[in-house]
């Protein structure tokens, strides 16, 4: 990695750089906007693992770059593969639903996703496919400095909390990730399929919301 790339990387973690590009002149930062930018373009371009090959486009995320809240779900479908942006399906409009319970607009948080591009025909990310794109969610992580993560059906959970638990364990409890607290709730894809799970889902939405009230004070 060249002096330049290292910097930016450590900008987009979040951690403030400064350059000095002569040992005389002050320092300089580097640009939070730009290693922003440099991580989108890097996914964008990203060949990592065979999904490049049958995408549309990479699905980077979505929303306030500064929310407290940040919610990962699993994977693009096909609505989010050809619109390159993750949850516009109609699992998408019920999680806007979602997030309009804990009193919130899609805007006022950040949405992403464990893998960047769609695995064909929807099926379950594969490992390979979460290592090759673990860095780039991390950096996100890092840039967002979210307050609470909200892990977005049982995939999500399992990969980010590197746990085979059902979501019937998983849900209900803070957890944490990179000194993050984190909550689980039902993946609204599932909730279309299975529309009498809503009372848990909405359960799970109270839970996180109280983790999140449970912070400020
Ligand atoms: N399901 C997900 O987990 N993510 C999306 O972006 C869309 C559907």
């Amino acid at each position: 990695m060249t002096a330049s790339l290292r910097l930016h990387y450590l900008a987009a973690m979040g951690i403030d750089v400064w350059v000095a590009r002569h040992p005389a002149v002050a320092a300089e930062p580097v640009p939070r906007a730009q290693a922003w930018k440099d991580l989108q373009h890097q996914v964008a371009q990203c060949r990592a693992c065979p999904l490049c090959e049958t995408r549309t486009q990479a699905v980077f995320g979505v929303g306030n770059e500064q929310a407290d809240w940040m919610l990962i779900g699993e994977a693009p479908g096909q609505d989010e593969d050809l619109q390159g942006e993750p949850f516009v399906g109609k699992a998408g409009q019920l999680l806007n639903e979602m997030i309009r319970a804990i009193g919130l607009r899609r805007d006022q948080v950040y949405i992403a996703n464990i893998l960047k591009c769609r695995p064909p025909n929807n099926r379950d990310p594969q490992a390979d496919e979460v290592q090759a794109c673990h860095d780039f969610l991390q950096r996100q992580i890092a840039f967002i400095k979210p307050r609470l993560i909200v892990a977005v059906g049982r995939i999500a959970a399992q990969n980010l909390l590197q746990t085979r638990q059902p979501l019937s364990q998983l849900r209900g409890v803070q957890h944490e990730l990179a000194g993050v607290p984190l909550a689980v709730v039902h993946h609204p894809a599932y909730l279309l399929r299975s529309p009498g799970e809503k009372a848990k889902a909405w359960e799970d939405l109270q839970f996180a919301l109280s983790v999140y009230q449970s912070l400020k004070q």
